[in-house]
């Protein structure tokens, strides 16, 4: 049975049915899907129960996985709960223990619950992320998405020429000094150096534009940073209002993939003694925003 794909959204989000992921998919599939990607912008697989190695194999249809290392000091390799490939976004420490609510790690995944796209602070952003729900909890926990091509679409003349050449900066200094953890190490600061991104971007396949905002983002090049912040400030306001945003409620076993050069997302909330496993594979992106 061929792969169909169905909208969960009047914007944009698809579900796909029809295939099992755990499995080699064949190139037909991986092509439905990744035109899936390029209309709906993030897609749900459901009841898909994955290893972490399969995860893997199934993102490496659509690219070579991104490697960039993080900073030791954020959780040294000792502490790491999995294995090389697939990134840990649970709130369990190494022994499987929820995380004390001081420990710096999780001051540092507290800050994906404002609006981002991943990696828009590495030189060369991210393509694709695929999160995989392996322990949900009973309550909060949603991934919302916003459709930043919508968000640009609906820009008044004025702001679209405005922001069509501006370039900005990208750090995690600033998206962990907006939820006020601004300890860090001298070491991080370091490997947190700004990188440059255009502020529109220009999808590779589809050619439509969308606005690259995130968290991350700090300054505008050629701006005062009080101007720079009300006005990203302003235009995420404007991007993630109710009708771009789809708010994804997890059951066991979802794996939901999204393009971070269309979408921004953000976690909410849960309890925090229970158990969130989710786990995340990567896709670098092919170039950089800014020559
Ligand atoms: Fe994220």
């Amino acid at each position: 049975m061929p792969v169909s794909i169905r909208p969960l959204h009047p914007v944009f989000v698809g579900e796909v049915s029809g295939i099992d992921i755990s499995r080699p998919i064949g190139a037909l599939d991986a092509a439905a899907i990744e035109a899936g990607m390029d209309r709906y912008a993030v897609l749900v697989f459901r009841d898909q129960g994955l290893t972490d190695e399969q995860q893997i194999a199934f993102t490496r249809n659509f690219g070579e996985l991104e490697s960039y290392q993080t900073p030791g000091h954020v959780r040294k390799p000792e502490d790491h709960r999995l294995g090389p490939g697939i990134a840990d976004f649970s709130n369990l420490d190494r022994h499987g223990n929820i995380m004390s609510p001081e420990d710096r790690v999780w001051f540092f995944k507290l800050g994906d619950r404002l609006w981002h796209s991943d990696s828009s602070f590495r030189p060369v952003p991210a393509k694709y992320s695929l999160l995989s729900g392996r322990i949900i909890p009973s309550w909060g926990a949603n991934t919302e998405f916003a459709d930043m091509r919508a968000a640009y679409d609906a820009l008044d003349a004025p702001t679209k020429a405005e922001v069509e050449d501006l370039i900005c900066e990208h750090s995690l200094v600033y998206s962990r000094e907006a939820i006020g953890f601004t300890d860090l190490t001298p070491e991080e600061i370091a490997a947190f150096t700004p990188v440059r991104q255009r502020l529109v971007r220009t999808h590779p396949v589809t050619g439509r534009k969308s606005l690259f905002l995130s968290s991350h983002a700090g300054a505008i090049v050629g701006w005062t940073i009080p101007e720079a912040r009300m006005f990203l400030r302003d235009l995420t306001e404007h991007a993630t209002q109710r009708e771009f945003v789809y708010s994804h409620a997890w059951r066991l076993h979802d794996l939901v993939m999204w393009d971070n050069r269309a979408t921004m997302h953000r976690g909410r909330r849960f309890a925090r003694n229970e158990v969130r496993d989710v786990r995340r594979t990567t896709l670098a992106g092919h170039a950089p925003t800014v020559e």
